[in-house]
């Protein structure tokens, strides 16, 4: 059974006690003493050590290794090379699906980026095989890269198997732009950034003849398996991958990337287990990043500042081997009404490694240029910004004229302003000053995410005893996943959390679909409440056809089930406990399948879209143009709440986030070598403590009744959009200066 297909909407969600509890994360404790057990947490008996030797040059080709130094080192067993690498199945530049990437895999000396893998040492600890990448020194035959977006060669979008960035537009954009009273034309650039999760990319690999355990942080196990079975030419059946606790993940874990296929290649080689772990400097390159984007927006509008053009154009960057498009234009197709549009995008192909989905991918880039240029406009036409956004709210999706499923924007925007205090703003920059005479300002943007859904599926099993088990591979980067998806089993299965045993994070559990898009409480969570269905309807039947049942007679419809027991819904006062309603009829258990996955005609009739208001106060220094966020408030809708607890800290560092996009991130690359500049923790620049503001994340109430089984929009990635560009609309406010080169550091302020 769909769960998406019970007709019905939110109303058919079985909400019993744990559904919008705020509750801690069950697995917080666990993390906290150290006893949850990541990827590289995992030493099997046997195992030996993996290091990745990388290149130091971003084009051309390895010449040469000193193999004779790195097998002399004492303690190395082996090193892999294009020379001894086990064959593999399929050549890793083919692809044979979609959400399949290029890897490299030691296939032959091409070095197609900085930090690709060229080499891998395996040895009896961590440090022999450390040392032993280094007295590999390659020697090269360099080429000069093609770095930054002037130096490659601008394609259009091909097929990437992900999805296209979107080249849609309606109405006569130029002749909007003609007619318009006030235009803004402007051009906003965005740097590289990479995700630098907390936990580097490990994997432990095993094998026994065939089959393959891999410990390994993913997003997406089912794909994993799809992608090594592909590569070793296995079944993905025989590769287990165990993945119970992710570090983070943004997008990064979502596809296996190559130095997890190296682990597994390595460990065939040698015959016994192997671990590798990734470097913080070997996570740029081979693990995809954000790309660069150059945005041109052109906008216009009529005398009473409603839009009368919107262009957006993007240029970035994909890799000169593999296509992905950072679809930055998207948010210009859903967020304000305007009677033209057109979306565009194209790329440069650069030496570097392929780019990748990282936390809301496009909208995040997206949403910095069009709020900002939105921003620009309001000022050009002597409004404020809030009442040119409302001026210009979309009541129906721009692009297809579909009305949204649901969209309290508005409520947002309402609510954002007065928590935030924004009334009485001053039009013009430059006015507000604080006690110790720092500059400060007021900027805002919109938020906005699409509410996307996949495939899952879960089972569910209830014993006689009452207790009840929901299992299904779902994943948790941090996010939640093991509370939220918990609390939607306990009340599917109409259980109390204490008696439900929950069960997730490996990929011999039901495919539980991609844990990304913000769409992965929708998709597992659908998944498991209807296993949760399919049980109690199983009991209803049991019950109400069962002559000593209190509930005989009720029809499988006119019961409920909560708190373990299942109620007539026409007479609360006649009950009956799932243990006795068991006992009777001889079962020691009933077990429930579930799946969900998006309703097609649902997607076809209704824009589906969660959105927001960020407000954000700076405080520039006029002398030294040293700047501080001080205040965020984030007002955001995405339909029903699992755990509001969850929800506010998932805002929070997506907030936290659009505070690292404006300000910190940036990864610099040197123009001549193609080589990082900045690949660790130190130089790479993300928010500390002190960088981070007073931070207020408000749950506005949002029904939904179309979007899904469960009313849920999801909430990982809509917290980074609206927040950069509201940042860098106050720093304009404070400053009267228009930064459009993004991260915004103090020396584009002097
Ligand atoms: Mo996300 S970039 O869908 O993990």
């Amino acid at each position: 059974m769909s769960a998406t297909s019970v007709p019905g909407g939110a109303e058919r969600i079985r909400q019993g006690s744990s559904i919008g509890q705020p509750l801690t994360r069950r697995d917080g404790p666990l993390k906290v003493t150290g006893r949850a057990r990541f990827a590289a947490d995992h030493l099997p008996p046997g195992t030996l050590h993996a290091a990745l030797c990388v290149a130091r040059i971003a084009k051309g080709r390895v010449t040469g290794l000193d193999l004779a130094a790195a097998e002399a080192h004492p303690g190395v067993v082996a090193v892999m090379t294009p020379g001894n690498a086990p064959k593999l199945a399929r050549h890793p530049d083919q692809k044979d699906g979609p959400f399949v990437f290029r890897l490299d895999l030691l296939q032959d000396s091409a070095v197609r980026y900085a930090n690709q893998p060229v080499a891998v040492v395996i040895a009896e600890t961590l440090e022999a095989a450390t040392e032993g990448a280094r007295l590999l020194a390659p020697r090269y035959e360099a080429e000069s890269p093609r770095i930054g977006l002037d130096a490659g060669t601008v394609f259009t979008p091909p097929a990437i198997g992900v999805g296209e960035p979107p080249e849609e537009g309606r109405g006569d954009v130029e002749a909007g732009l003609g007619a318009a009273a006030r235009t803004v034309a402007a051009t906003y650039e965005t740097a590289a950034q990479y995700h630098n999760a907390m936990e580097p990319h490990a994997a432990v690999a095993v094998w026994d003849g065939d089959r393959l355990t891999l410990h390994t942080p993913s997003q997406g196990m089912a794909m994993a398996q799809g992608r090594l079975a592909g590569l070793f030419g296995i079944r993905p059946e025989d590769i287990h991958i165990e993945s119970p606790y992710l570090g983070g993940g943004f997008g990064s874990k979502g596809m296996v990337s190559g130095p997890q296929v190296l682990a597994c290649m390595a460990a065939r080689l040698v015959g016994r287990p192997v671990k590798l772990v990734a470097t913080r400097a070997q996570m740029y390159g081979p693990m995809g990043h954000r790309a660069p984007t150059r945005q041109t927006l052109r906008l216009g509008a009529d005398p009473d500042g409603k839009l009368t053009a919107l262009d957006h154009h993007t240029l970035t960057a994909s890799s000169a081997f593999d296509d992905f498009f950072e679809p930055s234009g998207g948010v210009s197709l859903t967020l304000y009404a305007s009677p033209a549009i057109a979306v565009r995008h194209e790329a440069v192909r650069l030496d570097t490694g392929t780019p990748l989905f990282m936390r809301a991918p496009g909208e995040a880039s997206g949403s910095v240029a069009l709020e900002s240029a939105v921003d620009e406009l309001a000022q050009a036409c002597g409004l404020d910004p809030l009442a040119f956004r409302l001026a210009n709210y979309a009541e129906v999706e721009p692009i297809s004229g579909r009305p949204f499923s649901s969209k309290a924007l508005r409520e947002c925007y309402r609510q954002g302003a007065e928590r935030f205090g924004w009334a009485g703003r001053p039009l013009q920059p430059r006015q507000m000053r604080d006690a110790d005479g720092l500059l400060v300002g007021w900027g805002m943007g919109t938020a906005t995410f699409p509410a996307l859904m996949f495939e899952g599926n879960a089972r569910a099993e209830l014993r006689a005893d009452g207790t009840g088990t929901v299992e299904l591979g779902a994943h948790d980067m941090g996010q939640g996943a093991w509370t939220a998806l918990a609390q939607i089993a306990a009340d599917g299965l109409g259980i109390p959390l204490e008696r439900l045993t929950f069960r997730m994070g490996a990929s011999n559990l039901p495919n539980a679909g991609i844990a990304g898009g913000s769409g992965h409480t929708a998709t597992a969570g659908g998944a498991i409440h209807a296993a949760g269905l399919d049980i109690i309807g199983q009991l209803a039947d049991l019950a109400t056809n069962d002559a000593a049942s209190p509930l005989y007679g009720a029809g499988n419809a006119g019961v409920e089930a909560r708190g373990g027991r299942l109620y007539r819904r026409d007479d609360e006062s006649r009950s009956e406990r799932f243990e006795e309603i068991l006992a009777r009829a001889g079962r020691a258990s009933l077990s429930g399948q579930g799946k969900a996955s998006a309703d097609p005609a649902a997607q076809k009739a209704y824009a589906m879209h969660a959105h927001g208001a960020v407000f954000a106060e700076v405080k520039v220094d006029p002398d030294l143009g040293q700047m501080r966020v001080t205040r965020l408030v984030g007002a955001f809708a995405a339909g029903r709440i699992i755990n509001p607890r969850l929800v506010t800290s998932q805002y929070y560092g997506g907030m936290i986030w659009g505070v690292s996009f404006a300000l910190h991130e940036h990864a610099a690359m040197d123009p001549r070598t193609g080589r990082f500049l900045n690949d660790n923790l130190a130089a790479y620049h993300v928010p500390v403590n002190a960088d981070t503001p007073a931070m207020e994340a408000i749950l506005v109430h949002e029904d939904d009744a179309v979007v899904n089984a469960l009313g849920v929009k999801g909430v990982g990635e809509i917290g980074i959009t609206g927040t950069t560009g509201a940042i860098a609309n106050a720093v304009w406010h404070a400053t009267g200066i228009r930064v459009r080169e993004f991260p915004i550091t103090l020396d584009k302020l002097l």
